[in-house]
């Protein structure tokens, strides 16, 4: 069994600092194999912000695999967003945080959804090219691991359907596309944590969003972070939520089937059991 943790959207220079001792104490007591980080790392992409980000992951036991979001470019100063949009992640973080994970049972890759500009008004919109969608399609391809991901910043679906809140740029094409090759694609940015499945070769991929894990940018939901158990037959998303914003406690659990067939997923409410 594989158990990584999904955690997103963490806003560093807006993050909740209970939240993350606890995040960092709850991981360091029981290591998951992979820290899945999707994104907006940083308030501001300042880079005191990276630079608390960097510690945080620095005290994490685990590998951790990670894109950046549409915070982590630069937005004041203007020459670096147009011109080295990425250079303070990669700087500070990207020793820590590896574009992607290959062991004899993993394969996971990362794609960049966020943009220095578009061609539209809101510009933290992710936006998804068709040709990177196929070549990591084919790299998935390639590789014999029986867990096989992508993860990246912005969803390219999620509820609600193409009149939902994704309004990721080519979203739709890019699921098509890495459900036939991907068993989990892992994203952010909505701060809503979600399970959607799409039916690829013979198997199911789900599209999976996180809610913050410890920003004080929350939104519809608490903080929280994903946990989900990968076995040959099947998967499970625990997800976690932050109690009183000092602690986080299983709150839900869904069955992820990976066979077509399968019988539907269902979320079980677990706070009655967190309770106790
Ligand atoms: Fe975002």
């Amino acid at each position: 069994m594989i158990r990584l943790l999904h955690i997103a959207d963490l806003h560093f220079g807006r993050e909740h600092r209970p939240l993350v001792d606890a995040f960092t104490e709850y991981c360091v007591s029981s290591p998951p194999d992979l820290i899945v980080a999707t994104g907006d790392f940083t308030q501001g992409a300042r880079r005191k912000e990276f630079a608390a980000a960097r510690q945080f992951f620095d005290a994490l036991p685990s590998p951790v695999i990670g894109a950046p979001g549409n915070h982590d470019v630069p937005s004041r100063a203007l020459d670096h967003r147009f011109f080295t949009p990425w250079q303070r992640f990669e700087r500070v973080l990207g020793g820590r945080i590896d574009p992607r994970v290959q062991t004899d049972i993993v394969l996971g890759e990362t794609l960049h959804t966020a943009r220095r500009a578009q061609m539209r008004l809101d510009w933290s919109l992710g936006r998804v090219s068709r040709a990177d969608a196929l070549i990591l399609s084919r790299k998935l391809e390639a590789g014999a691991q029986p867990v096989k991901f992508v993860a990246c910043h912005h969803p390219l679906i999620a509820p609600g359907g193409s009149r939902g809140r994704a309004k990721t740029k080519r979203g739709e094409d890019a699921a098509d596309i890495l459900a036939q090759s991907a068993d989990l694609v892992l994203t952010g940015h909505l701060h809503e944590t979600f399970a959607l499945p799409r039916e690829g070769m013979g198997h199911v991929c789900w599209f999976v969003g996180a809610s913050t894990t410890f920003s004080e940018r929350t939104r519809d939901e608490p903080s929280g972070f994903n946990e989900i158990l990968i076995e040959a037959d099947r998967m499970e998303l625990i997800h976690h939520e932050s109690r009183e914003a000092k602690s986080f406690v299983p709150a839900r659990r869904y069955e992820l089937p990976r066979r077509p067939g399968d019988s539907p997923p269902k979320a079980v409410d677990l706070s009655d059991h967190a309770a106790r």
